[in-house]
């Protein structure tokens, strides 16, 4: 039985980090996803929010489980009984930034062993930053987000984004 941890922020999750949940699952037997917090970002959608998009964006796919978490990453591995950590890049910047993460996790863990996967070129635009522009903007997100996720995130934006200048 191998199990992968997929964490990341998911402010919202994409299309491109479903691929990468898809091709995680192909790989090993289970896929826990982790939303957690980055320390460096504030987030659009909270904890429950984001928990709750990446629920919807994968309820069709077996051996796919999905956890929210506001401690570190090194301690949530153990915690699942994780046996390898997953994240996806896009580009170089990406790459450089998750070594370091990766480095950082692994001193911390000498279990937590990271394997990044090569986002495909159909997604190296896809980002939760432009979805969120977008949101804000009021215009549409089809190709960014998984439709169930656009719906759940054009509500929010819709109901409270005016209010709380979201
Ligand atoms: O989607 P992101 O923002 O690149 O995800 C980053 C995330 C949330 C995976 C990272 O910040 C993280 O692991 N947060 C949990 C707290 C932690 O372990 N921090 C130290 C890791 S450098």
């Amino acid at each position: 039985m191998s199990r992968a941890l997929i964490p990341g922020s998911f402010d919202p999750i994409t299309v491109g980090h479903v691929d990468i949940i898809k091709r995680a699952a192909a790989l090993y037997d289970e896929v826990v996803v982790a939303v957690m917090i980055n320390d460096q970002k504030t987030y659009a959608f909270d904890m429950e929010e984001r928990a709750e998009m990446v629920r919807l964006a994968v309820a069709e796919l077996p051996r796919v489980r999905v956890v929210a978490d506001d401690g570190l990453l090194v301690d949530l591995f153990d915690r699942v009984g994780a046996d390898v950590i997953v994240k996806g890049v896009r580009n170089e910047a990406d790459r450089a930034y998750e070594e370091q993460m990766a480095s950082w996790n692994h001193t911390h863990n000498p279990r937590a062993l990271t394997v990044l996967l090569q986002a495909a070129d159909d997604f190296e635009s896809v980002n939760s930053t432009r979805a969120r522009e977008l949101l804000r903007e009021g215009k549409s997100v089809d190709g960014l987000l998984p439709p169930a996720v656009a719906a759940y995130a054009a509500r929010k934006f819709r109901t409270e984004g005016q209010n709380e200048g979201l």
